[in-house]
């Protein structure tokens, strides 16, 4: 498949969505805020549609995760989600001051911080002045820091990942993440498309896994719709309904959680469990 990088958003690959959609002060995601704190705890997580990284930084950083795939179409906003590893790490406080133990041999080395490391010690402005801070090698006696801590925990992929598979997706996911990007993958791909995604999800999560999703609703296909004549036709002529999509039998047992704001979870009983 052709990289996709055009001016023309038909994926909803927006450059800057983080920026004036979601930034806050902190930094923080107001989304993830919503979710149980432990759901990332130790657990491999692919953040589908990852756009600039805002997300997948932010589990990696400071909600615990043990590794955090990436994945996005465009190969412009992976490189900006790239940039962004750098630009967290870079604000980061150094770890021994965020209250980690700082262990006295490899051995003794916890996978995952006991708490996370604070976030935005240092100002932009510091990075903006002298440049990223370089990022230590993992594994090294001089810092806490190992292949499951942030920044080493996270790395990020092109791919249509409705389409394409990734190395990552080997090794099975705990939590897989999908904001705002159903749409996008419903518009350019139908019903068949969409049920693509919802089968490869189910496939990839572990048993006992965690989908949690965050459908945009079918008002907003009106507008996105207009993008691209494939995307009009897509919208015409599809049957499911971001409102139903509980009940489309695509998920056996789909607990909605967080109501007012549509995040599904779904604990996934067997990884051989078919889909209807
Ligand atoms: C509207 S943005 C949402 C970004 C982010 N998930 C969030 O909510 O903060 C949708 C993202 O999904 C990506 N995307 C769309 N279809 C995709 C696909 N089939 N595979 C991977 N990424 C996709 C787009 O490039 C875009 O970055």
């Amino acid at each position: 498949m052709t990289a996709v990088s055009s001016k023309i958003p038909t994926h909803g690959n927006y450059h800057n969505y983080h920026g004036y959609r979601y930034h806050h002060p902190g930094g923080h995601d107001s989304r993830l805020a919503l979710l149980p704190r432990g759901l990332f705890t130790n657990a491999r997580v692919l953040d589908v549609g990852c756009n600039e990284g805002w997300v997948s930084g932010e589990i990696a950083q400071s909600w615990g995760a043990r590794r955090v795939v990436g994945v996005d179409i465009d190969d412009t906003l992976v490189r900006m989600a790239w940039r962004r590893r750098r630009t967290l790490w870079s604000h980061q406080a150094p770890l021994s001051s965020a209250g980690t133990s700082r262990p006295n041999s490899k051995r003794e080395r916890a996978p995952v911080p006991a708490s996370p490391p604070v976030a935005d010690y240092f100002p932009a402005s510091c990075q903006h002045m002298f440049g990223p801070l370089p990022i230590p090698a993992a594994d090294t006696l001089d810092f806490d820091i190992s292949e499951n801590t942030f920044p080493h925990n996270i790395s990020f992929r092109r791919a249509d990942w409705v389409n394409e598979s990734i190395p990552e997706d080997d090794g099975g996911y705990n939590v897989i993440v999908a904001f705002s990007v159903s749409k996008w993958i419903h518009l350019n791909g139908g019903d068949a498309g969409l049920s693509r995604f919802f089968e490869r999800v189910y496939a990839t999560l572990v048993s006992g896994g965690t989908f949690v999703l965050e459908a945009q609703p079918r008002e907003s296909y009106i507008k996105a719709r207009k993008l691209h004549p494939t995307l009009q036709e897509n919208a015409q002529t599809s049957q499911m309904r971001p409102e139903n999509f509980e009940a489309t039998a695509m998920f056996h047992w789909v607990q909605a959680w967080a109501e007012a704001w549509g995040a599904w979870r779904r604990p996934i009983p067997s990884p051989s469990r078919p889909v209807c």
